[in-house]
C-alpha cells in the first residue's frame, strides 16, 4: 500500500487558509445577513400613547438637546399649549441605545415634569423611547406637599 509523506506544518496551514477562502468563509457578509441597527438618535418628531407630540433638535457635541412639547392632556384649567423642553442624553455613537433625561417647563401651568428614559432601536430600525415621568404641581404650603407630584409612564414612537 502506497503511504502519503508526513507536511510539515506551514504546508498543512497554507492548505486550510486556501481551502477556508475558496468555501468564502472569511467574505464579508452577504447583503441578506442581518446587519446591527443604526443607533437611537433622539433628534427628530416623536408621538406617545396619550397622542402627545414633541420635537427634539439635535444634541449638542456634550449630548445637550432642546425641544418643544405640546401635551395632549392636562391635569390645569387651562388652555394646553406648546411648551419648551431641554435635556440631554448619552452619545448614540458610544451606546446605541442611550439612556436620557429632559425636563418641560409647562407654558400655561405653575407645573413641571421631569422624563427620563432610554432610546431603543429594533433589528427593523424602527425606535422606540421608554420613559418614566415626574409631574410636580404647585401647591400653596408644605402641608399640601404630599399630593403634589404626580408618577406615570409614557412610551414614545417616532413620527418623522
Ligand atoms: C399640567 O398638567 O400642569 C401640565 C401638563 C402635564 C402633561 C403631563 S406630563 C406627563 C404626561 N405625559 C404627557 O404627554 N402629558 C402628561
Amino acid at each position: 500500500m502506497e503511504r502519503l509523506p508526513l507536511q510539515p506544518a506551514w504546508a498543512l496551514l497554507a492548505a486550510f487558509l486556501l481551502a477556508s477562502s475558496a468555501t468564502g468563509a472569511d467574505e464579508a457578509p452577504s447583503k441578506n445577513k442581518q446587519q446591527p441597527a443604526p443607533p437611537c438618535t433622539l433628534s427628530g418628531t416623536w408621538v406617545n400613547d396619550l397622542g402627545s407630540r414633541m420635537v427634539i433638535s439635535a444634541a449638542n457635541a456634550a449630548g445637550v438637546f432642546s425641544g418643544s412639547y405640546l401635551t395632549a392632556v392636562s391635569s390645569a384649567n387651562q388652555a394646553i399649549a406648546e411648551s419648551a423642553l431641554q435635556g440631554a442624553q448619552h452619545d448614540p455613537a458610544q451606546d446605541a441605545q442611550p439612556t436620557f433625561a429632559f425636563t418641560v417647563r409647562w407654558a400655561f401651568s405653575d407645573s413641571a415634569t421631569a422624563f427620563v428614559g432610554q432610546c431603543f432601536v429594533d433589528q427593523h430600525g424602527e425606535e422606540t423611547l421608554e420613559t418614566l415621568w415626574l409631574l410636580r404641581q404647585n401647591v400653596p404650603s408644605r402641608s399640601e406637599d404630599w399630593k403634589a407630584t404626580r408618577v406615570g409612564k409614557n412610551v414614545f414612537t417616532r413620527v418623522k
